[in-house]
């Protein structure tokens, strides 16, 4: 059972603060998670309490939410037995928070972070009090086969944009997805090659200064001049690592972050103040629908405003068949959202990040219902990061075939998909490598 609940403050990968958490069970045992943070954050994203106290951390401070694992969290949950987590997480949002707003639980009085991290921590207690992997016991929770697993394909981000970078790029991110590997393993060597390409090409075309990397690891080469150019760029590298043929490509355009909601335009001239590349939604869809035609675009994540339904409608119905259309800061991982985008069909994938809804019970209820629908599941990691790689056995419990976790460079996105190695060496034959089945593992 739970004896007891500490947390404290520690730093994310950006240098702001975030919230860990350790539950601390009876026999003396403890677990451990931290929560990430995002950048180019959802506006419908369960709240994250952070002090606002501009003489600390310039207001990023959360003594806050570390109080209220301590004073409110910790007293409710002693005593209780720590593989009760759905119990618990409804214990947790319902009623020891209990704030609410048209989109469900919204957690506003305890904040999301200080849940998600007992959360989290208690799954890995659950894991430990049953003897079995995270992985297992995460699979178990969803309902999920036991016998054989799936290890995802990693869509790594090669090149950084958007909030995440100081370039003139507006789409946030240029993924390499290996799915023609035949593991995960392989995908991930088949990745960091073609990523050490990459760096030799932006060097010799840019100058040394075009190899610094963004947020997420990514390249943030500051001449790029548009998506086409990084796109050929890419396609270039993958070829000199010998590679081609091997690898499909995905974008995340984050374009709530270039949507402008006084005309309903989208400027992909922003971060130049030229603004001498406003286009029209319709505009846009012929953008990504192009793109899509000529590169061998498979997944794309956030095209449009997080409330412009019906572009995103337009586009999943004109190119949905052929690619994944992935819903982020549209759906925020949260139950009710992603019941509306299956009704009004606004996309056929949903991003998953755990921190977006604030509790591990939602995050699995999301991603049945998404799944359940026939959409594919990306598990994905923030901008803001820690050492945890909680989503790496999440991924592989889930059985979503897919993540992101930025580039094969940085330890904290590079924590995750080791992890997932670790994981498939020890499934040997159980585990089966999603590689072409990444919307649909369900056939594996
Ligand atoms: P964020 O970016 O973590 O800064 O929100 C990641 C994403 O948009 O997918
Ligand atoms: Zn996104």
């Amino acid at each position: 059972t739970i004896a007891q609940l500490k947390a404290r403050e520690i730093l994310d990968s950006r240098g702001n603060p975030t919230i860990e958490a350790d539950v601390i069970t009876s026999t003396g045992h403890v677990f451990r998670a931290a929560v990430p943070s995002g950048a180019s954050t959802g506006i419908y994203e369960a709240l994250e309490l952070r002090d606002k106290d501009e003489k600390r951390y310039l207001g990023k401070g959360v003594l806050h939410a570390v109080d209220n694992v301590h004073k409110i969290l910790s007293p409710a949950l002693k005593g209780l037995n720590v593989v009760d987590q759905s119990k618990i997480d409804k214990l947790m949002v319902e009623q020891l928070d209990g704030t609410q707003n048209e989109w469900g639980w919204c957690k506003q009085k305890v904040g999301a972070n200080a849940i998600l991290a007992v959360s989290l921590a208690l799954a890995r207690a659950g894991a430990h009090d049953k003897k079995i992997p995270l992985y297992h016991y995460l699979a178990e929770l969803a309902g999920k086969r036991t016998d054989k697993f799936v290890t995802p394909v990693p869509s790594l981000n090669i090149i950084n944009g958007g909030a995440h970078a100081g370039n003139s790029l507006e789409i946030q991110e240029f993924m390499i997805m290996p799915t023609g590997a035949s593991s995960f393993r392989e995908a991930m060597r088949i990745g960091a090659e073609t990523y050490h390409h990459l760096s030799k090409l932006l060097k010799k075309k840019y100058g040394k200064s075009a190899s610094n990397v963004g947020d997420e690891g990514g390249f943030g080469a500051p001449q790029i001049k548009d998506e086409n150019e990084t796109l050929e760029l890419i396609l270039e590298a993958i070829q000199s690592a010998g590679h081609t043929g091997k690898i499909d490509i995905a974008l995340d355009a984050a374009a709530s972050e270039f949507f402008d909601g006084k005309t309903g335009n989208y400027n992909l001239s922003q971060k130049t103040g030229k603004n001498d590349r406003i286009l029209t939604p319709d505009q846009l869809i012929d953008l990504y629908a192009n793109l899509a035609s000529h590169y061998p675009i498979k997944s794309i994540e956030d095209p449009f405003d997080q409330d412009d339904f019906s572009s995103y409608q337009k586009l999943t119905k004109r190119i949905g068949d052929k690619i994944q259309i992935v819903g982020d800061d549209l759906l925020v991982t949260n139950p009710k959202r992603v019941q509306s985008g299956i009704d009004g069909k606004w996309v056929n994938a949903l991003l998953l990040k755990v921190n977006q809804i604030g509790s591990v019970t939602e995050s699995i209820e999301a991603s049945n219902m998404s799944q359940r629908a026939g959409w594919g599941v990306m598990v994905s990691h923030r901008s803001g990061e820690t050492e945890d790689n909680f989503i790496g056995d999440l991924v592989v419990g889930l059985g979503t075939g897919e993540i992101k976790s930025g580039a094969p460079c940085r330890s904290d996105r590079l924590a995750k998909y080791n992890q997932i190695m670790r994981i498939e060496e020890e499934l040997g034959n159980r585990a089966v490598y999603a590689g072409h089945h990444f919307r649909d593992t369900s056939k594996l």
